[in-house]
Order: structure tokens, then sequence, then C-alpha cells
């Protein structure tokens, strides 16, 4: 799918690590954003990544940083600096929201879901932000209809598509400015590495982000950019594989009675589940969750597991359980959680490569025992 984006620049197969700090440099050019003379501003395995990535993402320009949330910042902090005022999905990574709130402050409006509300608001602002397929429910929001409010008038559309990949959807052919993505869950894919991706195809706006890069020293290290590299290569096989999984254990979850209520994107039980056929076609991702009822139950569960791992995490070859009423959505208020779905019983599970038939057995044992 991506056999065009690989780099393929010199003889060797796998590309080099370059650990060098610093580089030989007598002020030929003067474009600091190309130049590569100092490791916080560029290196070249990062180049080579972010040359592949915005390829793969179809992005005229591409930065990579140290994580997910080093590439959020750097856009928050440029949306600041300019006195945007800012759309945002209620239901977004905890994290994504907490420093939205930190930074923008009055400046940010909270909307949605129910989409609606997102969208009445949508041309009153000069940026949204959503994510392609939203924490912890699986959401997915109107994408179509946020990009065609966005467009022709002075306003960004900025969608962290981590939960999806650029397996699933691409952002940037589909009317959005900006696409972001935690290169630590799908991308890189093997939780070994953190890192973070923004694709755009504005030049003033690619070269604002290096800045605030290079002033948040926020670059992607060698080491990990090359991890990233490696890990990509599998990128589709595994985003399939993991969502044939995941939609397999969703329906049996779904008709077992084990559990009170099953969210994926797949199923057409979910809120959403036109909308997602209409942008994703018949591949959902390898997420979903599911209400055990209680949270006794949902921490049962956790103690029990042992295939799958109980972390904070996704979009890995393991499969993780996490449980986002006390990690990724911690912050929001227990009635926020409560109205958006996300109860003390919610598990979120990120199906990896495992086998369907494992991973089946290992959910029912732990769901049919008590205690
Ligand atoms: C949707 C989403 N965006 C961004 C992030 C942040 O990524 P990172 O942990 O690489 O900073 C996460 C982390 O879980 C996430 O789920």
């Amino acid at each position: 799918m991506f056999e065009e984006c690989i780099p393929r620049h010199w003889d060797d197969v796998v590309p080099p690590i370059h650990i060098s700090v610093i580089y030989a440099y007598r002020g030929e050019r003067w474009d600091p954003v190309e130049e590569i003379k100092y490791g916080r501003e560029n290196n070249p395995t990062a180049k080579l990544l972010e040359e592949t990535l915005s390829c793969m993402e179809g992005a005229g320009y591409g930065l990579v940083f140290n994580t997910g949330m080093a590439s959020l910042s750097a856009i928050l902090h440029e949306l600041r600096r300019h006195g945007k005022k800012v759309a945002m999905a209620r239901l977004v990574y905890g994290s994504t929201r907490q420093l939205a709130e930190r930074l923008l402050g009055n400046a940010l409006f909270l909307a949605g879901p129910p989409w609606d509300e997102l969208l009445s608001l949508a041309d009153k602002v000069d940026a949204i932000l959503v994510e392609t397929i939203a924490n912890p429910t699986l959401r997915v929001p109107p994408l179509s209809e946020l990009a065609k409010t966005c467009s022709g008038r002075d306003c960004i559309l900025i969608v962290d598509n981590t939960f999806a990949s650029p397996v699933i959807y691409r952002p940037l052919e589909r009317g959005a400015d900006i696409v972001v993505e935690s290169l630590t869950k799908y991308i890189a894919g093997h939780n070994d590495v953190l890192g973070g991706f923004i694709g755009l195809s504005d030049e003033k706006l690619y070269r604002e982000l290096w800045e605030w890069r290079k002033l948040l020293g926020s670059i992607i290290q060698p080491l990990d950019a090359y991890l990233v590299l490696r890990g990509l290569r599998t990128l589709e096989l595994r985003v399939r594989r993991s969502s044939e999984t995941a939609l397999e254990i969703a329906r049996r979850l779904e008709e077992s009675g084990l559990v009170e209520r099953v969210y994926y994107p797949g199923l057409e039980s979910h809120p959403d589940h036109e909308n997602a056929k209409r942008l994703f076609g018949s591949i959902f991702g390898g997420v979903l969750a599911f209400d055990t009822g209680s949270r006794e139950k949902a921490l049962s569960l956790l103690r029990k597991i042992r295939l799958i791992v109980p972390a904070p995490s996704l979009g890995a070859v393991d499969s993780i359980a996490s449980y986002p009423y006390e990690s990724s959505h911690r912050g929001l208020s227990s009635e926020e959680k409560e109205s958006l779905g996300i109860t003390p019983g919610l598990i979120r599970l990120s199906v990896g490569v495992d086998d369907v038939e494992a991973l089946w057995s290992e959910l029912e044992r732990v769901l049919k025992t008590e205690g």
C-alpha cells in the first residue's frame, strides 16, 4: 500500500541511524528549516522518517517529534500565539484536552458528541481539533461535514489520526489541514518507542511549527526515528490483522451477553457506524471498548488477564486493556465521564496481532469467573 513511500536513497536496505549531534556547516545556504547542522533542529534519520510519513499521509511537509503530545503542543502553542479560537471534541485523549485547557483557556470551546453541538460551533471558530476515532468509546466525528464548514474561510481543521493510522484514513486527502499521529501507537507498533508526527501542506505554518519544535526541544531522537521507520514497514499488515480480529471479538462480545455494552464503529449498534462506513469502508481499527457493568468487574478483569496486557496504551503487536475511568480520562468530572459513556465498568481493548481464538478464550475466561 505504501511501497512508493519506503526510502531508497542509498544501497543499504535498512536506513542508517545518524547519531551525530553536530554537522559541518559553513553557511553555504541559510535556510535553517532545511539545513542539517544541529541535532535539536534537524537530523538525517528524522528527515528520512518525515519524508516517509509525509508520503504515506499525502502531506507536502512533515515534522517528527519525540512524542505525540509534543506534536500537539507545537500546534496549540502556535494557535495561542495568534489568539485563535479553537473548537475541540469533548471526547478526545484526556491529556490532549488538559493541554488545550491549560494553553488556550477561554479560547477553547468544547463540544460534542452529540456531533450537532460541534457542527454548530464550527463556523464560529478559527480551528477545530478532533480525533478520527475518538477515545475511548470510538466515536467517529462527521469529518466530511467539518471539513466543508472549515473550508473557504480562515479556519484550520486538525485531525489526530492516531486510532486510524494512514492505512484506514488519510485526513489530508479528505479536506483536513493538519494531520497528527502519535507514532507511539500503530505506526511504530511495538511498544518500544515514543514519537509524534505533524503532516500539512501550508509551508508558512510548517516553518512556524518547525520553529516551535526547535524552541521546545522536542525533535525525535535518531534511534527512535529508526525504530519508527522499522515499525512502519509492517504497519499495513498489523492494522489489517488487528482490525479483522477486533471486529470478530466485538461481535462475539455483543452476542455473548457477558458484558453490558460494546463500542466498536464496525458494529451496527455503534452510534457512528454509518459515518464510519462512509469514511473508512470496511475496516474500523483495532480498538474496541466494553462496559463490564461495574468498577469491581472491570478491575477484576485487569487482575486476571494474562495474554492481554493491562496498560494505558494501544496500537501495538501486544493486545492491551486499559481503564479509561482512572487513566486516560481521569481528569474529567464523574458527571462528564458518565455523560460521555466513560463509566466505572468501561474497559478499552486494543487488539494486537494475537490469534482471535486465543484472545476470545482469555476474554471468556475472565468475564465468566466472578471475583
Ligand atoms: C489519540 C491520541 N493522541 C495523542 C496521544 C499522545 O501520544 P504520546 O503518548 O505519543 O505522547 C495519545 C496517547 O495515548 C492518543 O491516544
